[in-house]
């Protein structure tokens, strides 16, 4: 028997997975042989584990490129058996129990337990990292044991079709990819000033008005305009039930971001009088931080925000709502009779407590939904509203700040998790919003501040990576951005932070492209000279 693998062990070993498992060990005797007789066996017959055969022989098809056979009679076969196992890791919390598996590989038998369906996709992930070619044509998963559950529940990427438009085909696509280095949130930034791309039957202007812009900054020259009409383009409420079952179908939640108050110039196009002047507006068409914003002394317009997250609630079953609230300037409320007049009615001293109670109001109408109400940290400015679960975008003060008061927290801080950020410096990158994360920094992230106690502690659900849409023209760039420093997090969301070592990562990333190359993946491959820390703090972005 070989050591378990930990760390650097990991490379040594030769245990090719991201995100390095929490234990996986080679065993003794020979490679189990995939050949066109190997069958998916699912035990039991509930839909969810067809499901995840189903995924199972897509994701084999991938590396091997054959379609495996499914079936739910083992007859003890050379076959590869997947089941429920309700007594696995009892001693792990709910969240961590329900995506664990355990992964056992011999030469005539792989045997996959969970104790839900997530827990099953999460070792089939595993296992098509295992396969290795075994002569032309041919394939093979070497002998080995692995016993595994996530560190963190929320691992989540950010895409934004708010500033440039992405396909749902291209959606699926990212999912997959996702999928297969177990993140399990994807947030979509649907709205912003520059363009409101969900369908919302009670209002559609939103679409009609808010999904289509003049023109957008030039590339290369981003104060002038492009000269072309970008939109309408935007997701309908067909398309959006379809994302949804494929994304569940791949153990990923959609979370849907509706921005409020600010970030909000498309719908304030279409329906300007739900702002404090009355316009009238255009859908903006240079990215940046806009003064006109929703007049939270304004009834329809606490109306409206409602009707939309109201519409959001039935389409996506996500537990978590992202109301936004970010980088909303309170000037216009400053001088508004009506948001003054609230302001005095409710004896509210500060716009930022108007703000407060303007969450309070989301938030009461998304917990009668039964969901939970999360935005960025600028929800904490005029004090947190009592449910609410905060995105710590600047910095990690925010997100300390509600973890010490017992709210629930994502940290996504720019100067690690902006993935629109520079990966490399040198001419032959692409033009960008900015900063620079190399790869090495993304991997050196900690999650948990060490200010925080056990107990708070438990309040960081995890993390993001966001990619936000201004400087990524399309699914191509994106990649480009995205990856390898997807990888990288996954790593710190999902492994033992013990086992966390660099040149042990480097090493199975190496590994990993091909995988990316199987996946049509455009990856930014990491120079040959090793990355370096030195010199890497990002400059402050203004977005
Ligand atoms: C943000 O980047 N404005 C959340
Ligand atoms: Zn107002």
């Amino acid at each position: 028997m070989i050591a378990w693998a930990a760390g650097a062990a990991g490379q040594e070993n030769g245990m090719p997975m991201v995100p390095l498992p929490v234990e996986a060990r080679w065993s003794e005797g020979a490679p189990f042989q995939l050949t066109s007789a190997t069958t998916v066996v699912c035990v039991g017959d509930a839909a969810a584990i067809r499901e995840v055969a189903a995924r199972a022989t897509d994701a084999l098809r991938l590396v091997a490129s054959w379609t495996l056979k499914t079936g739910s009679a083992d007859g003890g076969g050379s076959n590869i058996v997947l089941r429920l196992d309700r007594s696995l890791f009892p001693d792990l919390p709910d969240w961590q129990r329900a995506e664990s598996y355990r992964l056992s590989v011999s030469a005539t038998r792989v045997e996959l337990f969970a104790t839900t369906a997530h827990g099953l996709f999460n070792g089939v992930q595993t296992l098509a990292q295992l396969v290795s070619p075994a002569g032309t044509g041919q394939w093979q998963v070497r002998a080995c044991d692995v016993k595994d559950y996530p560190r963190f529940q929320w691992r989540g990427l950010l895409l934004d079709p708010a500033r440039h438009f992405l396909p749902p085909e291209y959606l699926k696509k990212f999912i997959e990819v996702m999928a297969s280095y177990k993140y399990n949130q994807l947030q979509l930034h649907l709205t912003d000033d520059q363009g409101w791309r969900i369908e919302i039957k009670k209002y559609p202007r939103l679409t009609e008005i808010g999904s289509v812009r003049k023109e957008s900054p030039r590339h290369g020259d981003r104060e002038q305009g492009d000269g072309r009409v970008d939109g309408p383009f935007f997701y309908t409420q067909d398309q959006i039930r379809d994302l949804v079952a494929y994304a569940q179908a791949r153990h990923v939640t959609l979370v849907p971001e509706i921005e409020i108050p600010g970030h909000f110039g498309a719908a304030l196009a279409a329906y300007p009088e739900l702002s404090c002047t009355g316009g009238p507006f255009e859908v903006q068409t240079r990215w940046g931080v806009q003064p006109d914003i929703l007049c939270a002394g304004n009834d329809d317009a606490v109306a409206f925000a409602k009707d939309v997250l109201g519409e959001v609630c039935e389409l996506f079953p996500s537990q978590f709502i992202h109301i936004g609230g970010d980088e909303a300037p309170r000037n216009r409320w400053k001088v508004c009779p009506k948001c003054q007049a609230r302001m005095k009615a409710e004896g509210l001293k500060q716009e930022a407590q108007l703000q407060t109670w303007l969450n309070h109001r989301l938030e009461e109408f998304l917990a009668s939904k039964g969901r939970r109400m999360i935005g960025w940290d600028e929800i904490l400015e005029g004090g947190l509203t009592p449910g609410a679960v905060v995105m710590s975008w600047r910095g990690t003060r925010g997100g300390i700040a509600a973890a010490q008061a017992g709210h629930d927290v994502v940290m996504s801080p720019t100067s690690h998790c902006y993935f629109d950020n520079a990966q490399a410096q040198g001419p032959a990158e692409p033009e960008c919003i900015g900063g620079f994360i190399p790869l090495d920094k993304v991997y050196s992230y900690e999650p948990v501040p060490a200010i925080l106690s056990a107990s708070q502690s438990q309040h960081i659900l995890g993390v993001q990576g966001n990619l936000w849409g201004e400087y990524l023209w399309g699914g191509k760039d994106v990649e480009y951005f995205g990856f390898p420093r997807a990888l990288a997090l996954a790593e710190v969301l999902w492994s033992p932070a013990k086992s966390r070592n660099l040149a042990s990562f480097l090493g199975r990333l190496d590994g990993q492209y091909a995988h990316l190359d199987r996946l049509r993946v455009n990856y930014r491959k990491p120079d040959a000279a090793a990355p370096s820390n030195r010199g890497t703090e990002p400059k402050a972005q203004a977005k």
